[in-house]
């Protein structure tokens, strides 16, 4: 098993380190509050990038069977979730992905619901796109988090909710949420005709005895979910800018499809040609990093798990929620 290297990513122009002084008005701050890490990629996809420059034309792809199978692969195996190929799609990053979606699913004024504290893109995604931003705290009890459902339906129904913005796991209060808390949030979407985008980007970052379940897995109502999550929290490539959007129902997906076509972006370049490397980068992929984590201490294991769970610029996220973050002390965690 490979080694995980330390990177002193400071004065790369790395916005983690380089850009929080201008985000926070400090200095010497530990970087705590971008989910993306001090340690080197995998060594196969330095070497996959390394020939992809040493090639030396970088002209237009096409996307490679390999990458549709990677993700395949590793959803089956980590999630028993099978996913078809032809319910694939893609976006530069999660964050575009769920802007697109809230474009596609919603009208300007309508209602989408988050639960907060929550990620502060999602709560941009509404505001940016017009939207009515309605939020469902949640319930802290101790430092655990956990739903409050009647809440959440009554905001549902008062406000005519179109979408909620998932997030599972959830970031910042690191909640991997249990089966039956995503079955009833699934019902409540259900019984009121709520779209539900599901953002399971921090999906392998699960320790213990906990379970990640993906939300197609909660519900049978297939046409009202669309997932979105990406290689780059769990393999540090967020720089890479890609992520696996999986819309299962083919309306939907036809709906997608012509809203890309407006935006006329269909591949992700690097990564996706990546997978094209004779270095068999997805089966290698497989066992990096998240092995690598697991064997971290306990103590070791809760820090990169602040560092994941960021704590999403906090000004944004306390104006939206009454709760105190578990994250407003990660600065001080060092
Ligand atoms: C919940 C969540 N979604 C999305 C993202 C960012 O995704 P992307 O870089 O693919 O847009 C993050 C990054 O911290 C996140 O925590």
């Amino acid at each position: 098993m490979e080694e995980l290297i330390y990177v002193d990513r400071r004065n790369s122009n790395c916005n983690k380190w380089d850009g929080q002084t201008a985000m926070f008005g400090e200095e010497g701050l530990h970087a705590m509050w971008v989910a993306d890490m001090d340690f080197k990629i995998p060594q196969c996809v330095q070497k996959a990038l390394h020939e992809y420059v040493d090639f030396g034309a970088i002209g237009y792809y096409r996307i490679p069977d390999g990458y549709y199978d990677a993700f395949i692969n590793w959803e089956k195996k980590h999630f028993n979730f099978e996913v078809k190929r032809e319910w694939l799609r893609f976006a530069p990053g999660v964050v575009a992905a769920f802007n697109w979606m809230i474009q596609m699913l919603t009208k300007k004024g309508d209602a989408v619901i988050v639960m907060t504290p929550v990620y502060y893109p999602f709560l941009q995604a509404v505001t940016n796109n017009e939207r009515k931003l309605i939020t469902s705290d949640l319930v802290n009890e101790n430092g655990n988090y956990t739903i409050d459902f009647d809440d959440f339906e009554k905001k549902i129904v008062d406000n005519d909710v179109k979408a909620f913005i998932l997030c599972s796991p959830h970031n910042p209060v690191g909640r991997v949420w249990r089966k039956e808390e995503l079955k009833e949030m699934l019902e409540i979407c259900h019984r009121h005709h709520v779209y539900v985008i599901s953002d399971e980007i921090h999906q392998d970052f699960v320790f213990g005895d906990k379970k990640q379940t993906p939300s197609y897995l909660m519900t049978e109502h297939w046409d009202e979910i669309l997932t979105i999550t990406a290689p780059s929290k769990t393999f540090n490539l967020a720089g890479g800018q890609n992520s696996f959007v999986v819309i299962a129902d083919e309306n939907r997906r036809a709906k997608w499809d012509s809203h890309i076509k407006t935006i006329a972006i269909f591949i992700i370049q690097l990564i996706q040609k990546l997978f094209f490397s004779p270095c068999n980068l997805p089966c290698k992929m497989c066992f990096f990093f998240t092995h690598q984590i697991f064997l971290l201490e306990p103590r070791d294991k809760r820090l990169l798990c602040h560092t994941f769970f960021q704590f999403s610029h906090s000004n944004f996220s306390r104006s939206y929620s009454h709760q105190d973050s578990p994250c407003k002390s990660s600065a001080t965690l060092l």
